[in-house]
């Protein structure tokens, strides 16, 4: 298939453009490099050996998005474009709103233009705020007035958003993937997360502990009902998230209208237990503190994958030893990511 990939140059959409071309898939990448960098695109051609055409777009830029939509016949996208700090997003809503929310419908608007109507959008376990029950399955309450941030709420808007675009023309097949918590990086160190300032995400705070840029780690509370008393989630390595947008590709070409899945393993680990799982796997020391808790966060949150498996054919496959040791790799070879190479 021809794929459009919108925010490809970050985080996992450089890792699924690595998979999209490995299953024989050709890629045009639309980014305006808010947060990310053109070096993550030169890797991802160093590791595949395979060309991404690469748009320098802001998808609130309308004239130059239909400009890429008219430019080539794509048979799907995957919109990964979006501003995805949390507490940015309470201080700048509307940055965010227009960002997440607009850009997508500018996206849409583009892509029905030209009579492409197959989407898949990155969604996230957010949407479900404090679980009532877990493992979460994804017929499970989505509250808006319980996530608990605006770049929450703005996942939540467009999967509503896309879901009435599909109630407006049932030509529109569309995927709204919920992913878990995303960490890890691909086997050959050669791309991964690469934050700007300091991490607001555990693995990535890790990392930086671990290879020496950060002095220790502050674990946000060691009083919830959890076995170690310290939040739990489904951490999931961000290669098997990438397979899952493949398999998501594939599931679209069956027009199956709208379909919700979770990306998560279904296994939950606490912080103090990732905390341990990189220190084995890195070799290094992991020097923690605990603090008060963190505004927003909940006790635990983890997948019921089920779904995803039966009907996409996809599954989780890499553990925490995989997750801790691929995100040492690329730390210890990039310790300040894609910078000290453009
Ligand atoms: P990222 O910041 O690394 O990637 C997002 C990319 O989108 C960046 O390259 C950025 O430059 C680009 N972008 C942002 N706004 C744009 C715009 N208006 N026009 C064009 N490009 C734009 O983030 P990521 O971790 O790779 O996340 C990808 C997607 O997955 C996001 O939608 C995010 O909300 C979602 N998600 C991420 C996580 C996570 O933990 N990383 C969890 C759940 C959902
Ligand atoms: C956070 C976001 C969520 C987003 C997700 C993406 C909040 C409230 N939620 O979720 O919207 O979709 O990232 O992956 O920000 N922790 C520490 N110390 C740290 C960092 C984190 O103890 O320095 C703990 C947290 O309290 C939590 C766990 O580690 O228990 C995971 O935190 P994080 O990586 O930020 O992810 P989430 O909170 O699950």
């Amino acid at each position: 298939m021809n794929v459009l990939v919108t925010g490809g140059a970050g985080y996992i959409g450089s890792h699924t453009c690595i998979e999209l071309l490995e299953a024989g898939h050709t890629v045009t990448v639309i980014d305006n490099l808010s947060n990310s960098s053109l070096e993550s695109l030169k890797r991802v051609k160093q590791i595949t050996g395979k060309d991404v055409v690469f748009h320098e777009v802001d998808l609130l830029d309308k004239p130059a998005l239909a400009k890429v939509l008219e430019s080539d016949t794509f048979d799907a996208a995957i919109h990964f474009a979006a501003l995805k700090a949390v507490g940015e997003s309470v201080e700048q809503p509307i940055t965010y709103y227009h960002n997440n929310v607009t850009g997508t419908l500018n996206l849409c608007e583009a892509m029905a233009n030209v009579g492409l109507k197959n989407i898949v959008f990155s969604s996230s376990a957010t949407v479900y705020g404090t679980p009532k029950s877990l493992p979460l399955t994804e017929d499970a309450d989505t509250p808006i007035e319980e996530v608990t941030n605006p770049y929450g709420r703005s996942k939540l808007m467009v999967e509503w958003a896309l879901k009435d675009i599909h109630t407006s023309d049932g030509d529109w097949n569309i995927a709204l993937l919920r992913y878990f918590n995303p960490v890890g990086a691909h086997k050959s160190g050669l791309i991964g997360e690469d934050p700007q300032g300091p991490p607001n995400n555990l693995m990535p705070y890790v990392s930086q502990v671990a290879v020496g840029k950060r002095e220790k780690l502050s674990v946000y509370g060691d009083d919830y009902a959890t076995p170690d008393g310290t939040g739990v989630r489904d951490y999931i390595h961000v290669v098997d998230l990438a397979k899952g947008h493949v398999k998501a590709i594939e599931k679209l070409a069956t027009k199956p209208g709208v379909v919700v899945y979770n990306l998560g393993t279904g296994q939950g680990y606490s912080v103090l237990e990732m905390v341990k799982g990189f220190e084995a796997a890195s070799g290094k020391d992991v020097p923690y503190q605990i603090i008060e808790r963190r505004a927003g966060d909940i006790a635990s949150c983890y997948a019921d994958p089920e779904k995803a498996k039966s009907d996409l054919g996809w599954q989780a496959e890499l553990g925490l030893r995989d997750m801790c040791e691929d995100s040492w790799r690329w730390q210890s070879q990039n310790p300040d990511g894609y910078k000290q190479a453009s």
